[in-house]
């Protein structure tokens, strides 16, 4: 009687999801980011965040799920609100720094396989193999420094972001962006260039994202207005 009650009662917590809840991990790391005063340790707001993920200095997590295998996001980048990161291939998905990740993009280090007889995890859930068995990638999934992904866009697996490039808000990234391009649409197709190719040239030279943040403070006039190539030759050490 008593055993038939206890099965009744865990069914009813499975239906209600609240079984599945129990199990995870308890997300929130911090309650406030206040974005005035970013400290040294990446600031991760309700957010699901792997322990096995490398997050940088200053980077900020909001409201977000960043999960799986071999993922590194760099310093300064800023992932927003309902974003999804996610690798379960052995392959790397890198994000390096002074990125903006906009709400609602989903980044993936991994594609079901559409060659073998169904793309359903059938390895991982009825032969009870790790995840990565039914997870393929088309390489290292790379999004260099300063790349800004517009709201709901999709990165799928092996494909590398250069650095500066734009994506436009609801682009499906399918294939390699050169640096400082701006694309848009699904796929994603080359609109323009932020900037002229004496500049660009003169920005992957420069590297500015991997300066300090002194020196940063130093440049205060680089990061205001519209980049010449005047500002750019007087850079203070
Ligand atoms: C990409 C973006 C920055 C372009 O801004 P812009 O430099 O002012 O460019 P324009 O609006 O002049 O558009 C240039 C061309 O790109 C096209 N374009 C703009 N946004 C596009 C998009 N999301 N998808 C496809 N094409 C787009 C325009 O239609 C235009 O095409 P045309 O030359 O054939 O007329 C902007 O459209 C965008 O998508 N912003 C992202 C917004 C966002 O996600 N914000 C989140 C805040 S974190």
């Amino acid at each position: 009687m008593l055993a038939t009650i206890k099965k009744a009662v865990k069914k009813i917590l499975v239906l209600s999801g609240y079984e599945i809840r129990k199990k995870r991990p308890a997300p929130t790391i911090k309650q406030h980011i206040n974005f005035e005063y970013l400290e040294e340790e990446p600031s991760i707001e309700t957010s699901e965040v792997d322990k096995n993920v490398q997050v940088g200095k200053r980077t900020i997590i909001h409201k977000s799920i960043v999960s799986g295998k071999n993922i590194s996001i760099g310093n300064n980048t800023s992932i927003a609100y309902q974003t999804l990161i996610l690798n379960q291939s052995e392959n790397n998905l890198t994000i390096g720094n002074f990125c903006s990740i906009a709400p609602y993009c989903c980044i993936y280090g991994h594609n079901h396989n559409h060659q073998t007889l169904t793309t359903y995890y059938a390895r991982q859930r009825i032969f009870k193999e790790d995840a990565g068995i039914d997870a393929i990638s088309k390489g290292d999934t790379i999004i260099g420094n300063d790349v800004w992904i517009g709201t709901q866009s999709v990165v799928v697996s092996g494909i590398k972001i250069g650095d500066g490039a734009v994506v436009a808000a609801h682009s499906t990234v399918t294939s390699d962006i050169p640096p400082y391009a701006i694309v848009g649409g699904s796929p994603a197709k080359i609109i323009k260039y932020r900037f002229s190719d004496d500049i660009i040239k003169k920005l992957l030279e420069l590297q500015w994202w991997h300066w300090d943040i002194e020196k940063i403070k130093r440049n205060k006039h680089l990061f205001y207005g519209d980049l010449t190539l005047e500002k750019l030759n007087n850079i203070v050490e």
